[in-house]
């Protein structure tokens, strides 16, 4: 092909690609809504926050209710406590969490998974949440955890879909457990989540396993969960795994 041509193939090309992009995204895929990225399309932000501020503002005005609080310290406590010990239970009979781990509760409210872990040995779990509960509970924003790297050996969470920013928070996770840590998420799948929910996740898990690029899935299962219907585990790669 002669020189003179090329500008006009690239132009030619260009267009082609213009309209093909005008094509595809006109496709009726919920155009109203943010997706995270194009691979975690299956993860939908909820509109209707409108800063991080106001996101923090909403959050805490649940959390710091004094009838909820006061609910979730009382009538609600030892349920909850029965309930998640079941859960960690059984994860420790698989050897995911045992009494020597580090474990962090990750949005843990007043600390009813802390004080469960505690109760099947895990001495050294620890909660965090936006407002601390003292003394189960220490302040922290998931989004960017007061921890160093590689401080924990296994996280849990219930609370993702309250992830202003779930590619923080997976990172977050994945920063602060140690190469080899688990990782034990409860999601809602085949439902929603609640008002203060900020993202839900579409269709099944896929969407939030693509956040965690430094991890290896364990498996999914489903659960019974506080309306959280699916239990994601998953473990940090080791360094230099090229899995
Ligand atoms: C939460 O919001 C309601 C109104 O929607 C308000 O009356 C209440 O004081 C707020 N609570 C907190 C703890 O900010
Ligand atoms: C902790 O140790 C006790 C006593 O050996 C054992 O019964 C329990 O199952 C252990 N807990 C965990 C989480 O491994």
């Amino acid at each position: 092909m002669s020189i003179p041509h090329k500008p006009f193939v690239l132009l030619l090309l260009l267009s082609l690609l213009l309209l093909m992009h005008l094509f595809f995204s006109s496709t009726p895929s919920s155009p109203r809504t943010t997706a995270v990225a194009t691979s975690t399309a299956a993860i939908r932000m909820r509109p209707g926050f409108r800063s991080y501020d106001d996101y923090i503002k909403r959050q805490l005005n649940k959390t710091l209710d004094p009838r909820l609080r006061r609910l979730w310290a009382t009538r609600d406590w030892d349920r909850k406590v029965r309930v998640f010990a079941r859960f960690f239970a059984d994860l420790a009979a698989e050897g995911l969490v045992s009494n020597f781990s580090a474990a962090l509760c990750v949005g843990a409210r007043m600390g009813q998974e802390v004080a469960a872990l505690r109760s099947i040995g895990v001495v050294g779990a620890v909660g965090m949440d936006l407002a601390p509960a003292p003394p189960l509970v220490v302040a922290g924003d998931f989004h960017a955890q007061p921890f160093p790297d590689d401080s924990f050996d296994f996280e849990f969470s219930n609370v993702f879909d309250h992830a202003l920013y779930p590619e923080r928070f997976a990172a977050e996770v994945e920063r602060t457990l140690r190469p080899g840590g688990v990782a034990v998420l409860h999601v809602a799948v085949h439902r929603r989540g609640d008002k203060y929910s900020a993202n839900d996740l579409l269709g099944g898990v896929d969407g939030l396993l693509g956040l965690f690029k430094r991890s290896d899935l364990v498996r999914v299962r489903k659960v019974d969960g506080f309306g959280l219907d699916t239990e994601v585990v998953l473990r940090k790669k080791k360094k230099n795994s090229h899995k």
